[in-house]
């Protein structure tokens, strides 16, 4: 039996890299891990978060021996990314982190904006990327403490009122000297679910860069495919941390083919 990929989050984000890595990795099966009894990430003091995700990993790695494990979770992984990989050097991790980088390439106006959870906002590792990489750019930095959760309610059916969302985005809409903001990074991976709702809302057109496909890219060229007789045909699996998501959540999941670990 070959070993599954992991694949986690603070809660459903990550699912919208799980959708991408499927497509480039149909022979491998997958676990996904949400913790959502820590949800949302965003608000947590470093030191604390990042000792919760060391003993989570540990738990995690000895129980699934995950031949790759995809951190699909920007808060965390620019807090931990490094200690992870130096806790658990046998196992080989891919990390999200702001895709400040291909915004900066890719801008015509030199006006960004990175939109993301107040703790990615606030860490050293953004302000290396934007120093490394940006540094001819504008970069915006807009943190919001609510998208998080607002796209969990969004993907489990709820309603969400077009005032709330807009005060979240409405920072990442700059003008200076004639220019606009034309690139929106969008640096948590529960926002591409709301992406069509931000582009409902958005001022002006933007480009809203989703680094889910890279982040299945990057952990494509890292896990060796498959030959088709050997493909795993296990169903891909859940866990929740809290062992008790609410109904619409678990729903959710199983709509994604995700069958839950008991
Ligand atoms: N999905 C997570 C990220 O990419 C954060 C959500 C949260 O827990 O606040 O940063």
């Amino acid at each position: 039996m070959s070993r599954p990929v992991l694949l986690f989050d603070s809660g459903i984000g990550g699912l919208t890299v799980l959708r991408e890595a499927r497509v480039l990795m149909p022979e491998r099966s997958f676990v996904y891990v949400a913790d959502d009894a820590g949800f949302p990430y965003g608000g947590w003091e470093e030191e604390a978060l990042k000792s919760r995700l060391l003993t989570l990993f540990k738990d995690l790695l000895h129980r699934f021996d995950p031949e790759i494990a995809v951190v699909a979770c920007n808060t965390a992984f620019t807090l931990a990314g490094a200690d992870l990989r130096a806790a658990f050097p046998g196992t080989v991790f891919v990390g999200t982190v702001p895709a400040i980088k291909p915004a900066a390439e890719r801008t015509r106006s030199g006006l960004i904006s990175v939109l993301a959870t107040p703790g990615t906002v606030k860490r050293a590792y953004t302000r290396d990327l934007i120093q490394s990489f940006a540094s001819q750019c504008h970069v915006r930095l807009v943190g919001s403490a609510r998208l998080a959760s607002m796209a969990e309610a969004y993907i489990r059916g709820e309603t969400l009122a077009d005032a709330e969302v807009l005060t979240e985005i409405r920072d990442c809409f700059h003008e200076k000297e004639g220019a606009r903001t034309d690139i929106v990074v969008l640096a948590c991976t529960h926002y591409p679910f709301l992406v069509n709702v931000f582009r409902r809302l958005a001022p002006w057109p933007v480009d809203w860069l989703d680094p889910a496909e890279a982040i299945a890219r990057q952990a494509r060229r890292l896990v060796p495919p498959l030959d088709r007789l050997k493909a795993d045909s296990r169903p891909d699996r859940v866990v929740f941390t809290s062992d008790a998501p609410d109904f619409a959540t678990q729903r959710l999941v199983q709509g994604f083919g995700l069958s839950p670990l008991v």
